[in-house]
């Protein structure tokens, strides 16, 4: 570790952290506001914590001299360059496996609230025009013994997948390859995505967001899905081409949404996405439990340490 004026390692965070995270660090170092990570450091810097999705680019490692870590809280490295770090022997750190059980019950949150119309019955109960019970208003879709077509099998989509099959559903996948991997008694089966597309009523996203992934589900795809079917994303907003999206909802070429994450996150307040009854939206909750956050923390507060200590880290992605 860098010996600095207070003799404790410098790290640039885009804070403010959760408590959880501030208790873990303890006062073992001395945290510096993002600032310093934007403007660069003439004095040594150790490691930057990425806590919400801050972009990290070469040229903000190259400003901060000394650099050895950087570490992520969350599964998601698409702001960070991963590129760049590993051009840099800079590793950089993240917090894989311990949310795919949240993320994936959020998925299928998701999946039943937009099926079941939800948030739209909670608004209509709460209203003044529920004055009496009509069992012909607001049918909403099945989800069980339905079809499931998951875009990116990978931790977390697995998780979503067993879900899935316990909800009695079909499911389908795609990824750039077939997974070999898979046990053999669990009844997944590996698809073109335009077959997952058109075969699916819930289409699921839950792969990373890079330049091959961005804009995965634009009109074409929108068409390509039946009229009934939901979209459920889980990933990154950015995987989603938001215009078409709001269009198709609009014109009922799908029949709804569900999403964790949009593309800009937050949108415009007067977004027209925002106006729709036919979609679900949170406010990017996939890993938010009190559970999953707590080991993210700690997984995240290792990993910087070891970084900072010149170790291996817990789980390297660059
Ligand atoms: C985190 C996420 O909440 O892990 C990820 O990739 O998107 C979320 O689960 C987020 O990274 C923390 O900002």
């Amino acid at each position: 570790m860098s010996a600095t004026t207070t003799g404790k390692p410098r790290v640039v965070a885009d804070g403010p952290l959760a408590e959880a995270i501030e208790q873990l660090m303890g006062d073992r170092l001395e945290l510096l506001p993002w600032d310093v990570a934007v403007a660069g450091s003439d004095t040594p810097v150790d490691g930057i914590y990425t806590y919400g999705h801050e972009a990290v680019t070469g040229a903000m490692m190259d400003g901060l001299p000394g650099l050895k870590i950087i570490s992520n809280y969350g599964v998601g490295v698409d702001h960070i360059n991963l590129a760049d770090a590993q051009e840099r022997g800079i590793p950089v750190g993240n917090t894989p496996d311990v949310l795919n059980g949240a993320t994936a019950d959020m998925a299928m949150t998701l999946l039943l609230a937009a099926a079941r119309r939800l948030i739209e019955g909670d608004r209509f109960s709460r209203s003044p025009e529920f004055t009496h019970y009509d069992p012909g208003y607001m049918l909403g879709r099945e989800a069980h013994s339905t079809v499931m077509g998951i875009v990116g099998l990978g931790r977390i989509g697995w998780q979503i997948a067993r879900r899935a099959l316990g909800f009695d559903m079909k499911v389908l996948y795609h990824n750039r390859n077939e997974r070999t991997d898979l046990p053999a008694d669990v009844d997944v089966s590996y698809v073109d995505f335009e077959s997952l597309l058109k075969q699916s009523d819930y289409v699921v996203l839950s792969l990373p967001l890079s330049a091959v992934t961005e804009k995965l589900i634009g009109a074409n795809e929108l068409q390509l899905m039946k009229s009934t079917a939901i979209l459920v994303n889980v990933a990154r907003g950015g995987v989603v081409d938001t215009d078409a999206l709001t269009s198709a909802l609009q014109q009922g070429e799908i029949y709804a949404a569900g999403l964790d994450v949009t593309d800009p996150e937050p949108l415009p307040r007067d977004h027209p996405l925002l106006k729709l009854d036919n979609v679900t939206i949170a406010p990017h909750l996939g890993s938010a439990t009190e559970q999953t956050r707590q080991r993210m923390a700690e997984i995240s507060v290792e990993n910087l340490w070891a970084g900072l200590d010149g170790k291996p880290l817990l789980h390297r992605v660059a």
